[in-house]
């Protein structure tokens, strides 16, 4: 079968000078759009990512903010940092790179950041909007958001669909199954401890994979015709970088398929853009 690649470098692209535009407007009548990135200690993939999203914000006319903390860091100085953001109105999104450190309670951090800053979507009032579909308040998670963006671009509407997301993480799996709930699919969520998963994958006409196991997700495991989108980013044995799909054997089954690199890699980044300048226009 031939698939149709979703190419998310592009659709990101094309999002980002959308939020370029309305940058521009914003920063013309006085309140140019800001985000404040923390990072802790020095996990390469993390600051790979850190990098990014700055290189993306200034790129998109936004204001842009980094604070990079030692891996030692304590807790209290951390909450300090979030403190000094909240009450900064220079700054509309705070966004906390995680993993943290262990003698950082990650939940407690992210309790700290005001609500109306939350643009990763994490804090309990984000959590808790998606969950009772209150959407003029509260941030989706942006890796979900952009997965939502790829159906919507791919013409896929999830409405009656059997969507299957394989994870249960707070930033992708339980905000992804709740998207799609609301998008109206019949939705089931896959973890490490299902049963026979491959049987319930099977079902699925759209399959997210968001497990972090490089290419897990064999074509046995795949409906033809499915709509199939990676989530992961991982490295395999010989360093490469690779997805939660192993793309090259799915693609031939799958009716559309998301590739890593290039897929939700770079609409993550796009959505925390679209994220601050929603915060930045409701502030
Ligand atoms: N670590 C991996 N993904 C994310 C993300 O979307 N936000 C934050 N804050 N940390 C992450």
């Amino acid at each position: 079968m031939n698939s149709t690649i979703i190419d998310g470098a592009q659709l990101a692209a094309a999002l980002r000078a959308q939020y370029r535009e309305q940058a521009l407007q914003l920063t013309a009548q006085g309140r140019q759009p800001g985000l404040a990135v923390i990072i802790v200690g020095d996990n390469p993939a993390s600051r790979v990512y850190v990098r990014n999203k700055g290189k993306a914000c200034e790129a998109a006319g936004f204001h842009s903010r980094l604070i990079a903390l030692a891996e030692n860091t304590s807790e209290a100085a951390l909450l300090g940092h979030v403190q000094a953001l909240n009450r900064d109105a220079a700054i509309h999104g705070i966004l906390v790179q995680l993993p943290l450190p262990a003698q950082i309670d990650a939940q407690r951090v992210i309790e700290a950041i005001n609500p109306a800053k939350d643009v990763d979507g994490f804090h309990v009032a984000s959590a808790g909007a998606l969950l009772t579909g209150a959407t003029d308040a509260g941030f989706a998670p942006c890796t979900p958001a952009g997965v939502m963006a790829m159906l919507k671009s791919a013409k896929i509407d999830p409405t009656g669909l059997h969507a299957v997301v394989i994870g249960r993480s707070n930033i992708v799996g339980k905000p992804m199954a709740l998207l799609l709930l609301a998008a109206g699919a019949t939705v089931t969520v896959c973890h490490s401890k299902t049963r026979d998963l491959g049987a319930i994958t099977r079902q699925a006409d759209i399959l997210v994979a968001a497990i972090g196991k490089p290419r897990f997700v064999t074509a046995d495991m795949v409906k033809p015709g499915a709509c199939v989108i990676d989530v992961g980013i991982n490295r395999d044995a010989d360093g490469k970088l690779c997805g939660d799909v192993d793309f090259a054997a799915v693609k031939d089954v799958a009716g559309t398929i998301s590739p890593v690199p290039g897929g939700v890699g770079p609409m993550t980044i796009a959505m925390l853009l679209g994220n601050t300048l929603v915060a930045a226009k409701r502030q």
